[in-house]
């Protein structure tokens, strides 16, 4: 039966001229539709003579952090060094991830705000575990870090939020983040009734479902672009009391030791 469909099928496609130029039309058209080829797009990344080697770093990643942060804040073309991705994943596994803005850093981790009922405080509830990456494209340059996810004290939550321009306080009260949404109008709705609640002169009150998280590290991976491809890869971990160090590794400053992995 399906050879008799497929010779069927044939014998119109054959017998009119028209329609096969048509399935030719469509099947280029969804081809160009469906595929974008980036294979040819290549781009230099740094040279021999930039390479990142372990005698040049400092042996504490939070400290490197800072250089290359402080490298990336002076690099014109990098207009928020701070956007970071965030990967938040399900009880069941499934993962999920989005751009955050970060507020601060330093030993204790790496602060960022947003909405306790959002997707990503959803999962973080569900499990509190988190990958950051930072890629600051003309410095060639990523950071990945992963740790254990808390909220920052409330008193934290608080003095940010009230460090917030007005609008960017009504615009977290107006929220409802990850939840569906009739259109603009709703939303303009809620923002006109909070303005008329709140003047700008008003003192506005941080929501609960909003405040601050803090991703403190077990890994920091350093991580610089080669033109060549065999890039240059440098992770920190925090090993587990007793565990021994690995074959390559070589112990770092406060806790941590460091290694180069494969690109
Ligand atoms: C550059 C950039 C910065 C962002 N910063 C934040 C932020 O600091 N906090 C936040 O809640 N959402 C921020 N967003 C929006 C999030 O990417 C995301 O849309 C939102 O948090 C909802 O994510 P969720 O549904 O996965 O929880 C930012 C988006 C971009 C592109």
């Amino acid at each position: 039966m399906f050879s008799c469909v497929y010779k069927s099928c044939c014998y119109q496609i054959k017998s009119n001229n028209f329609l096969r130029k048509q399935l030719i039309l469509f099947s280029t058209t969804m081809a160009s539709e469906s595929i974008v080829d980036l294979k040819d797009k290549r781009v230099p990344y740094k040279s021999r003579n930039e390479l990142l080697l372990e005698k040049d770093i400092v042996k504490e990643p939070i400290k490197l952090f800072e250089t290359w942060f402080q490298e990336a804040s002076n690099t014109p073309g990098i207009i928020e060094p701070n956007a970071m991705f965030i990967a938040t994943s399900s009880k069941s596994g499934i993962p999920s991830g989005r751009m955050v803005l970060m507020k601060s850093f330093g030993k204790n981790g790496f602060v960022f705000f947003t909405n306790y009922n959002s997707r990503k405080g959803i999962e973080l509830a569900e499990n509190p575990n988190a990958s950051l990456a930072f890629y600051w494209e003309p410095l060639k340059r990523s950071v990945r870090i992963e740790g254990h996810v808390e909220k920052t004290s409330e008193k934290e939550s608080d003095d940010y939020f009230q460090s917030r321009p007005y609008a960017s306080k009504i615009g977290a009260l107006a929220s409802d983040q990850s939840k569906p949404c009739a259109g603009r109008d709703q939303m303009s709705k809620i923002t006109e009734e909070l303005k008329q609640k709140y003047s700008e002169t008003d003192h506005v009150p941080r929501p609960k479902h909003w405040g601050g998280y803090v991703v403190t590290p077990k890994v920091i991976e350093f991580w610089q672009g080669q033109s060549d491809r065999v890039h240059d890869r440098i992770v920190f971990t925090k090993p587990a009391p007793g565990e021994s160090l690995g074959q390559y590794a070589h112990e770092g400053e406060d806790g941590w030791r460091y290694q180069r992995l494969f690109p």
